[in-house]
């Protein structure tokens, strides 16, 4: 993945004017230079600025609002109040950001930088902001760093998917995977069958997504540094869709009559590859990512094999009883369709496994518990595909006591295969799915957690220990609070800033 790994040649080099402060996720390489010393941040004197021989300059519209959100963030609310300013003569009062390499990923790396930055940033008992003097080497271990929303289960509003984005970038997550629709509801206002959300939305007024809200969320994400990979998830988990597209799903079967209702789409029909070109070829203007997942998980048969035209169908075609094979037509059909969209895909194991044949730069979604999901990432990569792994990080499962430790013990990598095939991993994803999460809840159940699985995904392997994670995320969640989001805490603890400024 040129992508992600260019970031190694990013030079986000912060040399500033003690010992380090806790950044969440552990930087690559942190250090403090001997002789230690701080550095005072002035807030009426203080700017962000291009050092000379920068590669990226002003006018870098990425650069500029991050600059701006960070001002915000650095000075604002959160901070104990004290005498604003902090007078003492000699602050440096700049940041200078410094850039080789003129990479689009380069650009991408700095709001990362300027989220470290931001982290070091203290503030001493005269109300004074300070930095202690510190190097800073980073860059991220896997270039797909991921967390997936689902927004058919429950609506989540568009003010929650973007504070989601913010946090995300606080902990450099950098792909937002975004479950559109599902089978309780279908809230992405189409513009080319309109009738989709009008009739499978939970509410078609209130309870969508219009194109304006799209636009809204991936120009908020691309100034976050977070790509926006949307998933439309397809040929199980459609049910919504059915009202709003007659003859596309399954008609089911009892004995000899349909039973009125319905089963995935349905494979055989040749409107059912007319209606998916037209909505993907809308959905690909619309979401500007080069990647579409495409889903393609539990596929119910059941409704397939009550269906006589099925039946014939699978005969005709010689798949005998085999509806895996049944399956593996419609994805391929809808990988080609994809594929002269201009679009790479990712789908979820079971496409991989019930043996359809992929696109070599297809991407694989490990996300079942019932084999060992190691096996299933050895699996995937021997067979040459990347993988992303999601198995051990669906954060929707809750249990009492410090979850997030499961979650961050986990190392990717620990399968067995050849260093090729280690390569073909580009990281992960949390999951929050949405059966029992809505805008109540979706925040403290995310955070911190999620930042054990940003952790894992952007620092070296070998960062591992549990109480120094606890000791960082603890402080983190603290900062969170501070920036006014509501992360629930990791275990007994106060933080100078509790939440809502007392
Ligand atoms: C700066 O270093 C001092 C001395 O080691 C330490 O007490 C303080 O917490 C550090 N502050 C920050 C913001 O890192
Ligand atoms: C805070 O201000 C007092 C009085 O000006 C000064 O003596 C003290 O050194 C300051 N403390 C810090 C940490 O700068
Ligand atoms: C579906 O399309 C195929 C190939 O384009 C064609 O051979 C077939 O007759 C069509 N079937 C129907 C029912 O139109
Ligand atoms: C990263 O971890 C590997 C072992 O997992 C170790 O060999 C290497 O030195 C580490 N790099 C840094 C910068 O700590």
């Amino acid at each position: 993945m040129a992508a992600g790994w260019a970031l190694r040649r990013l030079l986000a080099v912060l040399l500033l004017l003690q010992p380090a402060a806790a950044v969440w996720p552990r930087p690559q390489v942190q250090r403090s230079p001997p002789g230690g010393g701080r550095c005072l941040l002035p807030p009426a004197r203080f700017r962000f600025g291009h050092a000379a021989g920068s590669a990226v300059g002003p006018g870098c519209t990425v650069l500029e609002a991050a600059f701006q959100r960070y001002r915000a963030l650095l000075f604002a609310a959160g901070r104990p109040t004290g005498e604003a300013g902090g007078g003492a003569a000699g602050g440096a009062g700049a940041l200078f950001l410094w850039g080789t390499h003129v990479e689009k990923e380069t650009v991408c790396g700095f709001p990362a930088g300027l989220e470290t930055f931001s982290q070091l940033v203290g503030r001493d008992q005269n109300g004074t902001y300070y930095i202690n003097k510190t190097e800073i080497v980073d860059f991220p271990r896997f270039p797909h760093r991921g967390l997936l929303l689902d927004t058919s289960r429950h609506y989540l509003p568009l003010r929650a998917i973007l504070e989601t984005l913010d946090v995300m970038a606080y902990n450099k997550f950098n792909v937002f995977h975004w479950h559109i629709v599902d089978d309780p509801s279908f809230p992405y206002e189409s513009s080319t069958f309109p009738e989709l959300s009008k009739q499978g939305a939970f509410n078609a007024m209130s309870h969508v997504y219009t194109a304006g809200d799209v636009r809204t969320v991936v120009e908020h994400a691309r100034l976050c540094g977070i790509r926006v990979i949307v998933e439309f998830d397809t040929p199980g988990h459609t049910l919504s869709w059915g009202p709003g597209a007659p003859g596309l799903l399954t008609p089911c079967y009892s004995g000899k009559h349909p039973s009125g209702t319905y089963g995935p789409i349905n494979p055989i029909l040749n409107s059912t590859y007319q209606f998916v070109t037209s909505l993907f070829q809308e959905v690909s203007s619309v979401f500007p990512d080069f990647f579409l997942h495409l889903g393609g998980d539990e596929v119910d048969f059941t409704c397939w094999k009550s269906n006589p035209e099925i039946h014939a169908f699978m005969k005709q075609m010689g798949f005998g009883e085999d509806y895996r094979k049944l399956e593996s037509f419609y994805i391929q059909r809808l990988l080609d369709i994809v594929s002269s969209l201009g679009k790479g895909s990712i789908l979820w194991q079971e496409v991989f496994d019930n043996g359809v044949k992929l696109r070599p730069d297809s991407i694989i979604h490990v996300w079942k518990s019932s084999k060992p999901y190691m096996d299933e990432m050895a699996d995937v990569t021997k067979a040459g595909y990347q993988a992303l792994l999601s198995t051990p990080w669906y954060l929707n499962r809750i249990s009492y006591g410090q979850d997030w430790m499961a979650a961050y013990q986990v190392e990717p990598l620990k399968f067995e295969g050849s260093a090729k095939q280690k390569d073909l991993v580009i990281g992960g994803e949390a999951c929050m799915w949405g059966e029992y999460v809505d805008v109540t809840n979706l925040t403290p159940r995310l955070w911190p957690r999620a930042g054990a699985v940003a952790e894992r995904l952007w620092s070296n392997a070998s960062v591992r220990s549990l109480q120094d994670a606890y000791v960082r995320l603890a402080a983190f969640r603290c900062q969170l609070l501070g920036r006014g989001v509501q992360a629930q805490p990791l275990y007994v603890g106060y933080c100078e800033n509790e939440f809502g400024g007392f």
